[in-house]
């Protein structure tokens, strides 16, 4: 190691941890979870004069932006997430009049509840009268929020001594978070989750191309540098044990090109085209060559909420709309989507007193010591919730794992199983307990599916 690296690292080391724009430091929880919610397309613009789309006709009358808070309300108070990402088209701006303001109402339940988010930019927030670097420059200076107009070099040992921001880096609101392990555990100073939020553009801005933005190349070039870098600093020394390279959770609005394939892994619905730009972007090389598993959420297009395989290590979700006053589909519920990440548990139990020096009969609970210490990223699982319009049941559907540090029982397995039984099966402790599960009609069987996109 050069005398350069080291002082890069140990700079890291002091000035990382002060790096964020706020002292919010995301963790895993003690009971091992983390949970994000996902609200994607608030489409927010005026509140109460702001009148609702594609909603069933009887309800047109009652129905504004404000049923979109009350939503986001509603599914916060049920799942009480560590952080919610907001994944763009969160204020219309064609219709807004007072963008600012739109915004601090689209995100006040976030901010009413203390609770950490994050937000990315859409093709819709930059229609009014501010561009795309305010928008984001106001979302970033919001209370509780993690939000950043651009990258930070502070997070690349390369440039370490470089505070600046970086941004030559194309876009706005591209940028990275850690979520650290357990405390208390081995890895509670390292990230054993890392999100990356970036923008995904708006429209082309290449004369011969027409239709929606894409991830460019300076995005790219600092996805795979920050990506080595994490890697690196989670593998530093001192470290007890080789743990599995953290997962990545990537956030941007519009889906990759690649989105189009997606075929028998598939769950959920499809009842659009996918909105992709009209040049692939080369991002799913890029995730994949990252090595590491990759999971990317999307938002975008209403009505496809399906998750699928981009290719091996890296599957995609779409979030499915939130918001009432986007485009939509009367009858079809307005939804979110829940990513649930569970530590692996080392359990290694020693018996006091054993068969040979103590009777049976006299073993109780007490004598049996069990160590219990959080590790790496054991499951990310995630689950949708739909907007049944009362005030208390949101209906869980479409639970389904989406990655696993050890190989799980064949899809075929646990095909036709509830979501608990599946739930059960893999884990002791379900995280849901009081949801309702149904079976929606929308669930499209894997062949059937395939015959419909290949048709
Ligand atoms: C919108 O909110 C109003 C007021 O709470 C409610 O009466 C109405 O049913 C809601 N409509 C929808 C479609 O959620
Ligand atoms: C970096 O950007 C943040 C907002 O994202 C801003 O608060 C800060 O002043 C910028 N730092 C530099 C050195 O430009
Ligand atoms: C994490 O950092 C804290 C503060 O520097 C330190 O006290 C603790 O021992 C570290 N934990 C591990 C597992 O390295
Ligand atoms: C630990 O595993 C990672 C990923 O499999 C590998 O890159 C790294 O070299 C290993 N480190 C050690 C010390 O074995
Ligand atoms: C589990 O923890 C024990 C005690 O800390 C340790 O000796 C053992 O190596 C750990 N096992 C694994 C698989 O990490």
């Amino acid at each position: 190691m050069g005398p350069l690296c080291f002082w890069g690292i140990l700079y890291i080391l002091l000035v990382g941890a002060y790096s964020l724009p706020q002292s919010i430091q995301l963790r895993v929880k003690p009971d091992g979870h983390f949970k994000i919610l996902q609200i994607a397309d608030m489409h927010y613009a005026n509140g109460a004069s702001t009148k609702c789309k594609d909603v069933l006709s009887k309800e047109y009358g009652s129905c504004s932006d404000l049923n979109t808070t009350a939503f986001i309300e509603r599914l916060i108070a049920a799942e009480k997430p560590d952080l919610i990402v907001f994944s763009g088209d969160n204020i219309f701006g064609q219709d807004t009049s007072d963008p600012r303001g739109s915004m601090n109402a689209a995100f006040a339940p976030a901010v009413k509840a203390g609770i950490p988010w994050a937000a990315i930019l859409g093709n819709h927030d930059q229609e009014s009268s501010i561009s795309r670097f305010q928008v984001m420059e106001h979302i970033a200076s919001m209370e509780h929020t993690l939000s950043q107009v651009y990258p930070s070099t502070k997070s690349i040992i390369a440039n370490a001594e470089d505070v600046d921001n970086m941004t030559e880096v194309d876009g706005f609101g591209n940028y990275h978070l850690s979520v650290r392990g357990a405390m208390g555990s081995p890895l509670e100073n390292r990230s054993v989750l890392n999100l990356y939020l970036l923008d995904s553009g708006d429209y082309s801005k290449h004369p011969k191309v027409h239709g929606y933005g894409w991830i460019q190349e300076s995005q790219k070039k600092w996805f795979k540098e920050l990506s080595s870098q994490l890697k690196d600093d989670f593998y530093k020394e001192p470290i007890a044990h080789n743990f599995t390279t953290p997962p990545a959770l990537v956030y941007f609005h519009i889906p990759l090109v690649e989105a189009r394939h997606v075929k028998c892994s598939i769950t959920g619905s499809k009842q659009e085209s996918i909105g992709c730009a009209q040049v692939n972007s080369g991002f799913l090389q890029t995730m994949r060559e990252a090595g590491n598993p990759h999971i990317v959420f999307n938002g975008h297009d209403h009505v496809n909420d399906f998750c699928g395989d981009l290719s091996e290590n890296v599957k995609m979700c779409y979030g499915g709309g939130v918001g009432y006053h986007a485009y939509g589909k009367a009858g079809w519920s307005r939804r979110a989507r829940v990513v649930d990440v569970s530590l692996h548990k080392n359990r290694s139990s020693e018996t006091v007193g054993g068969r040979n020096n103590a009777p049976m009969r006299t073993m109780s609970k007490a004598s049996t010591m069990q160590h219990t210490e959080w590790r790496e990223v054991d499951q990310i699982v995630t689950w949708k919730r739909l907007d049944d319009q009362t005030p208390t049941s949101l209906p869980t559907i479409d639970y389904e794992v989406l990655w696993s540090r050890l190989p799980l029982p064949s899809k075929s397995h646990y095909e036709g199983w509830s979501w608990m039984s599946v739930m059960a099966m893999i884990e002791e402790q379900p995280p849901l307990q009081s949801s309702t599960h149904t079976h929606t009609h929308d669930t499209v069987p894997d062949s059937q599916v395939c015959n419909e996109l290949v048709s």
